[in-house]
């Protein structure tokens, strides 16, 4: 059995990693928040958070002291900066687990697309590094979709493109729970773990869950592509395209469900209405 005493969340204010921490705290593991403003974080008692910032990678050192495994959330900064992040976390702790991406192939040298890049060049120091690793690989994040909370609170109408693609959502819940066992339970050393939702739903559907969720019927209106596009400032500018191009290609070729949330943690990936329910109030 692991000998996993105190683990480092970094990106524990984020979506994942704020159920990462919740979680671990729950197993009576020590858990240390990193926060890049610690005065605005808030975490459960008995959380100890930590200053610290991936942009320099030095600050990490004091937060890394008696740490026996780092959960880290990758927010697609340069590689140069991945190395040095991998190096210090290397140095000091034995055991990470990185939230990366289903975007990252591995038949190929070179990344075919921006965002499986960003993770590849992560995930490479990370491998050579020596430390035990597992990399969990998601596909899309229900959490996505509150990009639709600022319509729905004024209306009850989503207007979006693409309404006809389906996709596997996942609950963040449940990838912080892959990465919990992965942090303080062995036998996931070198596991690619490729993480998604438990049903393809398509988005026209993922709306009128929110609709139940919320108790008042949700309409969907199509948009083009271009009119979209325009309103999509909850993705950074440069792989909004992308996202498109995702949700295209899964009109024809629906997102196809793994069983490795089941496989890994006992319970099978919540449903994206169980989701929607979770996150009502944001909705609302
Ligand atoms: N959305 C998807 O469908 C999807 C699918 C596959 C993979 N992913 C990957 O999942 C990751 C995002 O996970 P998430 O949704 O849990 O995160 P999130 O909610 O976007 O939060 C990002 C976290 O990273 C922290 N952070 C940002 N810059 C930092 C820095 N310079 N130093 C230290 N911490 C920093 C933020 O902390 P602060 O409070 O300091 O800002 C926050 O805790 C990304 O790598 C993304 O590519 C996403």
């Amino acid at each position: 059995m692991a000998d996993i005493n105190r683990v480092l969340v970094i990106g524990a204010t984020g979506h994942v990693g704020g159920q990462v921490v919740s979680q671990l705290a729950e197993t009576g593991v020590a858990v240390r928040a990193l926060a890049r403003k610690p005065e605005a974080a808030s975490f459960a008692a008995g959380v100890e958070v930590a200053p610290g910032d991936l942009t320099q990678p030095e600050t990490l050192i004091p937060a890394l002291d008696g740490v026996d495994a780092v959960y880290l959330t990758w927010p697609l900064l340069p590689a140069a900066a991945a190395d040095s992040v991998v190096e210090v976390i290397a140095g000091r702790t034995g055991r990470i687990v990185l939230l990366s991406s289903g975007a990252v192939r591995d038949d190929l040298e070179k990344q075919d697309n921006p965002i499986g890049e960003k993770h590849a060049m992560v995930e490479r120091p990370i491998v050579a590094s020596g430390l035990a690793w597992t990399f969990l690989r998601p596909y899309g994040f229900a959490t996505n979709t509150l990009e639709w909370a600022a319509q729905t609170r004024v209306g009850d109408v989503v207007r979006g493109a693409y309404g006809a693609a389906s996709m596997t959502l996942l609950h963040e819940a449940d990838i912080a729970a892959v990465a919990v066992r992965a942090l303080t339970t062995d036998g996931h050393a070198g596991a690619r773990y490729v993480l998604t939702g438990s049903a393809s739903l398509r988005r026209i559907d993922q709306v009128a869950a929110i609709g139940a969720a919320l108790g008042r019927p949700l309409a969907w209106e199509e948009l083009t592509r271009e009119q979209a596009r325009r309103h999509m400032d909850w993705v950074p500018a440069e792989y909004a395209d992308l996202v498109l191009d995702g949700y295209a290609a899964m009109v024809d070729a629906p997102g196809q469900p793994t069983s490795t949330v089941q496989d890994v943690t006992g319970s099978p990936a919540r449903t994206y209405a169980q989701w929607a329910v979770d996150h009502a109030a944001d909705f609302a």
